[in-house]
């Protein structure tokens, strides 16, 4: 930056620089009366005056160009962008950036899988709804009849986020799509008054802090189903996944019910199927018992229709969660649930 001696030019310097910071169009600046008086003042100067005093206005009109030009630059420079950013899937799809087009890529086996599935419920009349990467301690826990405090909420490894909700609570990565039966049941609840059930899919991505195996991911996907109408009963959950795992098997299978917790269900069920490997004589993927349980499912707790603004007096339902990856390590025989998250090409390359 120049020194400046001339007191008149040194005035003008300290005025002009408090006024560019205040300018919403910085390139007035060059435009400022002062500037131009001080080009007036040279001329009535002594002629041994003139040359330091032209030469510091002259520096002076040079420093304001270099700083308009600065904040030229500043002002078109691109945000930097976070390349370790994960994509935000909670974007709507209209908004997400479009992905470059890609002629050697293929679908990942655990997406045309859930296509399927999809279908299977689309020709019953089921609508499907995706659930969110971030949700909040109410839709995770409270409104599934998990009050705070409730020892159940252990039970779900639920990753936590340092960031908090409006009330306080820290959001959360969500450990299972139920998450959604209160969003869905308030969004689908028209349909009752209409005489229609409310029949809704959720599938989602999860995650869960848990020790890592064959068995089990941090990262997997399940699938929810909601049923709500009149005169819903358990036979109705049955048949319904029965009809499900036969078409999506494509083949006959036993099912079987046993009791089982759930604080968003009464009565509860643990789900299982008869080994579509070795029709219940017993293998390795049954562990000899001829059969796999598969998800939790029940009548759908009078609390959460109550919380939802449904009356269970009037109203029944019926949900089911599950794993989505367990389902087709089944349909291929996949035998370690790591390898859908693993990036592997030989993997991928046997779904083409
Ligand atoms: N959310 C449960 C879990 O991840 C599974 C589940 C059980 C979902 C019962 C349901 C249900 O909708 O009714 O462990």
């Amino acid at each position: 930056m120049s020194s400046y001696q001339h007191a008149e030019v040194l005035e003008v310097v300290k005025l002009l620089k408090d006024r560019f910071a205040q300018l919403a169009n910085k390139a007035d600046i060059l435009k400022a009366p002062e500037l131009r008086a001080l080009y007036a003042q040279l001329s009535q100067l002594p002629a041994d005056q003139r040359g330091s005093f032209g030469k510091e206005i002259n520096a002076l009109r040079e420093e304001l160009q270099a700083l308009v030009d600065a904040h030229a630059d500043e002002a078109e420079a691109l945000p930097p962008i976070d390349v370790t950013a994960p994509f935000d899937s909670n974007t709507p799809v209209d908004k997400r950036p479009h992905l470059l087009p890609s002629e050697t890529g293929t679908k990942h086996p655990l997406m045309s899988e859930l296509e399927t599935v999809l279908d299977i419920f689309y020709r019953a009349g089921f609508n499907a709804v995706e659930s969110p990467e971030i949700d909040d301690d109410y839709h995770m826990f409270s409104a599934l009849n998990f009050p705070a405090g409730h020892p159940a909420r252990d039970d779900y490894d639920t990753f936590m986020t340092e960031q908090t909700d409006a009330n306080g609570n820290q959001l959360i990565a969500p450990a299972h799509t139920s998450t959604m039966q209160n969003r869905v049941l308030q969004q689908y609840k028209p349909n009752l008054e209409n005489g229609e059930p409310i029949a809704v899919i959720i599938p989602g991505r999860v995650f869960r802090n848990e020790d890592l195996d064959a068995r089990h991911e941090h990262t997997f996907y399940q699938l929810e189903g909601v049923y709500v109408g009149k005169g819903v009963h358990a036979g109705n959950l049955i048949a319904t996944l029965k009809t499900f795992l036969s078409e999506y098997y494509q083949k006959e299978l036993d099912v079987k019910t046993q009791p089982f917790y759930f604080p968003f269900t009464e009565p509860s069920f643990e789900f299982a199927l008869s080994c579509p490997f070795c029709d219940k004589k017993g293998c390795n993927v049954c562990s000899y018992s001829g059969w796999i349980e598969l998800l939790g499912c029940g009548m759908i707790h009078p609390n959460v229709l109550h919380e939802a603004g449904i009356d269970p007096e009037v109203y029944t339902g019926f949900a089911w969660g599950g794993g989505i990856e367990r389902l087709v390590m089944m349909k291929y025989g996949i035998e370690d649930i790591r390898h859908f998250e693993s990036g592997k090409l030989d993997f991928l390359r046997q779904f083409v």
